[in-house]
């Protein structure tokens, strides 16, 4: 079983519609195993994105991501990172299809609602800035897919 870090971001709370982005990786028959809701300090958000520094949109990026509460989650399933990467569709905007959660709901690059690990690496590592061990539910008994 895989995971992946999940992360919705400032607007999706704002906008109210983090219910309805979960939901769609629900009806996938991705499973839930963590959540959390947080404001990210400076701190927290320059060692998530620091591959990014330096690149024209940092800057953006970190002013964005500390501006309101994001909702940290992590899912499991198999294949869980590449699934939710499809679900989530392409970084920029314009080039996120329809049916995509970018592709239904942002026309901001810089807001572009989600975040989703791009690796099953990077996934683990963001994972454990988020989440103790002892706050995943991963290892409860459930009835797969
Ligand atoms: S990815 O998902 O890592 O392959 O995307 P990448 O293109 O490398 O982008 C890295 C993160 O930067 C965000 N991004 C931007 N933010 C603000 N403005 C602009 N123009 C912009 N372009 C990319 C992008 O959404 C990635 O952050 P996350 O949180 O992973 O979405």
């Amino acid at each position: 079983m895989e995971r992946c870090f999940v992360m919705l971001k400032p607007g999706t709370v704002n906008r109210r519609i983090a219910g309805e982005v979960i939901s769609r990786l629900e009806r996938k028959g991705l499973r839930l195993v963590g959540v959390k809701m947080l404001n990210m300090s400076l701190e927290l958000a320059k060692t998530h994105y620091a591959e990014h520094e330096g690149r024209p949109f940092y800057d953006t990026l970190i002013q964005y991501i500390t501006s309101g509460p994001v909702i940290a989650m992590v899912w499991q399933s198999d294949d869980c990172v590449t699934l939710v990467r499809k679900l989530t569709g392409s970084t920029i905007v314009t080039e996120a299809s329809p049916g995509t959660i970018r592709g239904d709901y942002c026309c901001h690059t810089p807001h572009n609602i989600i975040h989703a690990s791009d690796s099953k690496e990077s996934a683990e590592r963001e994972i454990s800035l988020f989440f103790k061990p002892e706050e995943l539910c991963a290892d409860s008994v459930c009835v797969r897919y």
